[in-house]
């Protein structure tokens, strides 16, 4: 299921990294700020268990998360996501996947994969600013699969038409979350209005 989020301050954050001259350190922050806003939405239905503590006062029953967190940043755009979304669950373990698209055939290469332990149990969320034909986000989910991943939610910031499709058809079972559903995909493979090259962006190459 496709959920966009809406909310003033992730559309003004958006505008600013969507414009041509904001440069490293604000396309940065922006996406930082971005990735705090959308943890607070895509966290909203997390499961939670019944507790009972002791407060300085008196016992008490309430709840605490029962699952853990899993956050999966497809190298090297979607690490710019992890610290916004670390900033509000901390606790989260962190798994790696590498992922490059091919410029001339688009299709993802896998140069690099590391995961924590009990990736069946846990909440395993998929962030990367760009979902465009979605072959990195369905190789992505191909590989959480593999590990055991059964609870997945791809968090992406600016999708194509054509990337949702791709996932919603080759992973139904997965929840995909954007904070803007963009018009289409120029004849490269980029988003269109989008935000240019996300990783080259983040980290000031090219
Ligand atoms: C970009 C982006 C996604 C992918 C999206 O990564 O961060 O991972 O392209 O395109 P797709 O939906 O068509 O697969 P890129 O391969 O440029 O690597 P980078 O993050 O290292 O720049
Ligand atoms: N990857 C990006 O970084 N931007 C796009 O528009 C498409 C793929």
């Amino acid at each position: 299921m496709l959920h966009v989020l809406k909310h003033p301050l992730l559309t003004h954050k958006l505008t600013q990294m969507r414009k041509k001259e904001t440069g490293t350190k604000d396309f940065r922050q922006n996406l930082d700020e971005i990735g705090g806003l959308m943890a607070y939405e895509i966290t909203r239905d997390l499961p939670v268990k019944a507790v009972e503590i002791e407060t300085p006062v008196t016992k008490c029953k309430t709840y605490e998360l029962e699952k853990e967190i899993i956050l999966v940043p497809i190298l090297r755009a979607g690490l710019g996501m992890v610290n916004g979304i670390c900033t509000l669950i901390p606790t989260v373990k962190i798994a790696h996947v590498g992922l490059y698209r091919d410029e001339e055939t688009l299709q993802p290469h896998v140069y690099f994969e590391k995961y924590p332990k009990h990736m069946d149990e846990a909440i395993v969320m998929i962030v990367d600013p760009m979902l465009a034909t979605g072959g990195s986000s369905v190789a992505a989910i191909d590989m959480v699969k593999k590990q055991g991943a059964k609870n997945i939610r791809l968090i992406c910031l600016v999708g194509a038409p054509e990337g949702v499709q791709a996932v919603e058809q080759a992973h139904p079972d997965v929840d995909i979350y954007l904070a803007a559903l963009d018009d289409k995909l120029n004849e490269k493979g980029y988003i269109v209005p989008g935000l240019g090259d996300a990783g080259d962006r983040i980290f000031g190459t090219k």
